[in-house]
């Protein structure tokens, strides 16, 4: 077959004339230039030529295809100058084409449970405070009657670091392993009558298993006046277990020890995965799968691990100790104190299984709630 390049060319210049917006543009390029394309037809067609014909043919097919590829692009950045001054360059923007929608982030299940519990307590006329998660080993131990030879300090012990003050030098400062030192704060600024929770982040010397990580949230509750028994304490953690895990919920409050506190009890609360009764049947709740067996069989709930009832939180009768401590007079006082643990009280809300998620930033895990 014989090319006539003239009339080619002639013929794709009258073309180009016509092509007005980038959706012709790339029409008449894929004519001309793509892989079934008039150039690659001519250059298929070279291997049937006659020998002396092929070197000619072959140098005009080359400049024909520069020339279509330099026609392509100025028709393209002319086109492209034409449309910068309108406002919507009509030709690049198809606005039949389905917007990326951006994800709109939400508050992280801990900070959700925290500001319910805190909105509880507020309700019944508390204050949120917050203290700082550096602290005195004066405010997280010795304060709260916790001397520097008492064994309980062995599972609190985080990270010293001496005092950067010259002045201060072997006044210890560490990664509060509590909450309550906050306690000792509230009570050097205010005077009783004084209700406040305050939450935050506490560190602890354990290893990271499904139950226990080396950082988590508390939030601890102070309430000092001149008269307040052991029965206010119980009757209002009572109200607040009933407003946050519902009315159905019973409550026990075992004998326990703290030393900034006496006496001082753990609240349990029914577990309210399998009722209290130790047993899940199939499928009757969130943790279903996880509860039962393949068969249908109900199984022991591994939540409470068949002991019926969850541990939440410890809490007493503020110690008369601290309140010396913390610079109130000697007897004028008395109040209670708790502390719940918020992961704990979110994994049982929730059928949560490993503590290990909350930190893991899975947004998987995280957009459930
Ligand atoms: N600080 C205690 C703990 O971390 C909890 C607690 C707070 C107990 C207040 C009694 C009163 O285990």
């Amino acid at each position: 077959m014989s090319w006539n390049f003239q009339e080619i060319q002639e013929t794709i210049e009258k073309e180009a004339s016509q092509v007005a917006n980038l959706k012709d543009l790339e029409t008449f390029r894929i004519k001309y230039l793509g892989r079934k394309g008039l150039v690659q037809e001519i250059f298929a067609s070279l291997s049937s030529l006659p020998h002396m014909e092929r070197p000619l043919v072959g140098k005009s097919v080359n400049t024909l295809r520069s020339n279509i590829t330099t026609i392509v692009e100025d028709k393209k950045k002319a086109i492209r100058d034409r449309c910068a001054g309108i406002a919507a360059p009509l030709e690049e923007l198809d606005v039949t084409i389905p917007g990326v929608t951006m994800g709109v982030g939400h508050q992280h299940v801990l900070t959700q449970t925290i500001d319910a519990i805190c909105s509880i307590f507020e309700g019944l006329g508390f204050v949120v405070q917050e203290g700082p998660e550096i602290e005195t080993e004066f405010n997280n131990f010795t304060a709260l009657n916790i001397p520097v030879d008492h064994p309980s300090r062995d599972s609190f012990d985080t990270f010293y670091i001496d005092s950067p003050d010259p002045q201060r030098k072997g006044r210890y400062q560490l990664m509060r392993s509590h909450t309550s030192p906050a306690q000792i704060r509230v009570m050097q600024n205010n005077a009783p009558p004084l209700a406040v929770v305050v939450p935050g982040r506490v560190y602890r010397p354990d290893s990271v298993d499904a139950s226990h990580s080396f950082m988590f949230h508390q939030i601890e509750g102070l309430l000092v006046d001149v008269d307040i028994r052991f029965s206010d304490l119980k009757g209002l953690l009572t109200v607040f277990c009933q407003r946050f895990f519902g009315k159905k919920i019973k409550m026990r409050f075992r004998p326990h020890f703290f030393p900034f506190t006496e006496p001082s009890a753990e609240v349990d609360i029914s577990c309210y995965i399998c009722g209290g009764n130790g047993w899940v049947a199939p499928s009757s709740s969130v943790l279903s799968s996880m509860n039962t067996s393949l068969t249908g069989e109900p199984q022991g709930c591994s939540v409470c691990r068949r002991k019926g009832w969850l541990e939440i939180m410890g809490c007493g009768m503020v110690h008369p100790r601290v309140f010396t401590a913390a610079g109130y007079p000697k007897g004028k006082y008395v109040g209670l104190a708790f502390g719940l643990g918020v992961e704990r009280i979110a994994m049982l809300k929730y059928g949560i299984n490993d503590i290990r998620i909350f930190f893991e930033n899975d947004v998987r895990f995280l957009e459930q709630f």
